[in-house]
């Protein structure tokens, strides 16, 4: 969006990017692989494939060939251990759960390549 200024006898034109222009990626998935010992209270997802499903991610976003810089990785702990394992997409703020390796090609084709976020593997939250 441009902005025109009036400055003296100058006029200045800027330009103010739209949020979604300052992102580096369109979409930027974040998979959980913490990794809990067995005896831990909690489960982690790192205990439940969540490496796999990271090379997962990343073969199904390479096999599309997008011309839109999508980045899936690692992340630690997102905190919803129970819900694992978990993965989140960003910037649409959207928390999958209990992500198996044969749900990765669906959220890829439908969430990441389409913009329709994987409504039966979505976890949803209230806020206070
Ligand atoms: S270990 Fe994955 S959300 Fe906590």
């Amino acid at each position: 969006m441009f902005i025109q200024l009036n400055c003296f006898n100058y006029r200045l034109f800027v330009y103010f990017a739209p949020m979604e222009e300052n992102l580096k990626y369109s979409k930027h998935i974040f998979i959980c692989t913490n990794q809990r010992p067995a005896n831990a209270p909690r489960p982690s997802c790192g205990e439940e494939h969540g490496l796999a499903l990271t090379v997962a991610f990343k073969k199904a976003i390479n096999d599309y060939h997008l011309d839109v810089p999508i980045r899936a990785q690692k992340a630690g702990c997102i905190d919803l251990c129970e819900s694992g394992p978990t993965v989140v997409v960003y910037p649409d703020g959207v928390f999958y759960g209990n992500v198996q390796l044969n749900d990765v090609q669906e959220i890829v084709d439908e969430h990441i390549v389409k913009g329709r976020p994987v409504e039966r593997l979505q976890l949803k939250f209230k806020r206070a």
